[in-house]
């Protein structure tokens, strides 16, 4: 993966993350993604509700603009941008949703204002992730 497509995916979710809105927990989250076969950078941002189990994250709200915009997707990278020295990781949900449209090996960038901190395969956060059921019927 070129550093520059990273670097351009972490401008544009430091970007995404000035349009957070995050009146109840004032911790605003940027997220970018890159897809297989396209060279395009998605963004989302968190937004927030008074009703607060409404709010969503910015790396889901990355993921659905994605397959709004593009259709079945597989990500081949993952970058949020929070404003704290210590890296966070996607939440739980987050996870289950990324491992959704993702490989083992998709990489996930985690990041601060000053850059890229850490970088994890989805496999390390998520190492058994839900992706597979049989109906009983
Ligand atoms: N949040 C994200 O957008 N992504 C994460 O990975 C962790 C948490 C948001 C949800 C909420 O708006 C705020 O951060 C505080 O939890």
């Amino acid at each position: 993966m070129r550093d520059s497509i990273v670097e351009d995916a972490f401008k544009q979710a430091c970007w995404a993350r000035d349009h957070a809105y995050t009146p109840y927990s004032r911790f605003k989250v940027g997220a970018s993604l890159i897809v297989k076969n396209n060279t395009k950078i998605i963004t989302g941002c968190n937004v927030e509700n008074i009703s607060y189990g409404l709010s969503i994250c910015a790396e889901r709200n990355a993921i659905f603009n994605a397959v709004q915009s593009l259709g079945p997707i597989e990500i081949v990278f993952l970058l949020l941008v929070v404003d704290q020295d210590t890296p966070v990781s996607p939440c739980g949900a987050c996870l289950q949703v990324i491992s959704e449209f993702s490989q083992p090996k998709t990489i996930i960038h985690l990041c601060n204002l000053k850059g890229v901190q850490k970088s994890l395969k989805l496999i390390d956060l998520l190492p058994f992730p839900f992706i597979d059921f049989h109906s009983s019927e």
